[in-house]
């Protein structure tokens, strides 16, 4: 059965470069002789059968937008059969018979349940974390990354006027690929991420403590949100260095801002390759980019797969960083 009339939503948290994905969604499924329609607030959208018939105008003027115009939502009552039934019976009244999801894990999980329930699904990985194994670079983080480097930039011009330490939490809760290429970026003396256990002492003190025998007299340290205590941190680097230290926590900053080149590019690739895999009679698949080539996984695989944490650029940025 070929496909006609498709969905689109974002769901969890936004992320920089979503509207270009949506963008080019809609622009390649009507360009390409379907109907589409877009979801407010993920999940939730479809339950409520909160959705408008776009057209190429819907999504004019959007690419250079950070957030989603779609709005985006956590759904625990999507996690509940009923819910579940409601989205369906929603998109089934409409005649949508595909969906495409810009999302991170979780929302894949979501788009597993629609496909489980006889609707077409395809994910488009949209998240700053970059935690989607299969994919070397996700919607959004490109721009978190350098949102988060001319952040620091900023602390680190305060902190080497007044010869302090500053103590820099990043978002990532199971994911430390921002904190460590930003901590890089950043020249920051130490680098704390949720896949590897730190010693305070070896990893923050020591590391000081040799930096300053070089008679430097500003730090950085970055921390992942999965680690955590930044202000205790901060409170016992003081006590212990006698160097007037402060914590920095860069929050949802972090996730606004218009995307850059990068995130365009790849949202609009993304957008672009979703449509055509739903019109080939693909379904369960997450786009991915890997080598700079646009591929796609089956959503269950993707999700049991594991993303290693570079550890040779970990160990490359404690080399070159006091
Ligand atoms: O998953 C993206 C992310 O920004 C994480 O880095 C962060 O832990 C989480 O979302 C924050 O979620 P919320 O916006 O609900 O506070």
């Amino acid at each position: 059965m070929s496909v006609k009339r498709i969905a689109v939503l974002t769901s969890g948290g936004d992320a920089p470069g979503m509207n270009a994905a949506i963008r080019a969604v809609a622009r390649t499924a009507i360009n390409r002789g379907l109907e589409v329609y877009g979801v407010y607030r993920g999940y939730n959208g479809l339950i409520n059968d909160d959705m408008f018939e776009m057209n190429l105008r819907s999504v004019s003027d959007i690419i250079h937008r950070g957030g989603t115009m779609l709005y985006t939502a956590r759904s625990p009552e999507f996690r509940t059969e009923e819910g579940m039934q409601k989205a369906i019976a929603n998109l089934r009244k409409r005649g949508i018979d595909g969906v495409v999801v810009i999302g991170g894990d979780g929302s894949f999980r979501g788009a597993q349940d629609l496909t489980r329930r006889g609707m077409p699904t395809i994910g488009i990985p949209g998240t700053i974390d970059n935690d989607i194994s299969c994919c070397e670079h996700t919607i959004g983080y490109d721009t978190a990354l350098n949102t988060c480097m001319e952040m620091i930039d900023k602390l680190r011009d305060t902190a080497q006027s007044h010869d302090r330490c500053s103590v820099v939490e990043v978002m990532g809760r199971r994911a430390g690929y921002l904190a460590l290429n930003v901590g890089i970026a950043c020249g920051a003396t130490s680098i704390l991420v949720p896949e590897i256990e730190f010693d305070f002492e070896k990893d923050i003190l020591e590391r000081m403590a040799a930096t300053a025998k070089t008679q430097k007299k500003h730090f950085i340290i970055i921390v992942a949100e999965g680690v955590g205590g930044v202000l205790e941190m901060a409170k016992s680097i003081e006590e212990r260095t006698g160097i007037e230290t402060r914590a920095t926590i860069l929050g949802h900053v972090q996730r606004g801002g218009s995307p850059t080149l990068r995130d365009r590019v790849l949202a609009s690739q993304m957008g672009n390759e979703a449509v055509k895999l739903l019109l080939e009679g693909k379904s369960n698949r997450v786009v991915t980019i890997q080598n700079d080539h646009i591929l796609d996984y089956d959503i269950e695989e993707a999700l049991a797969m594991k993303k290693p944490f570079n550890l040779d650029l970990y160990e490359m940025a404690h080399e070159i960083s006091i």
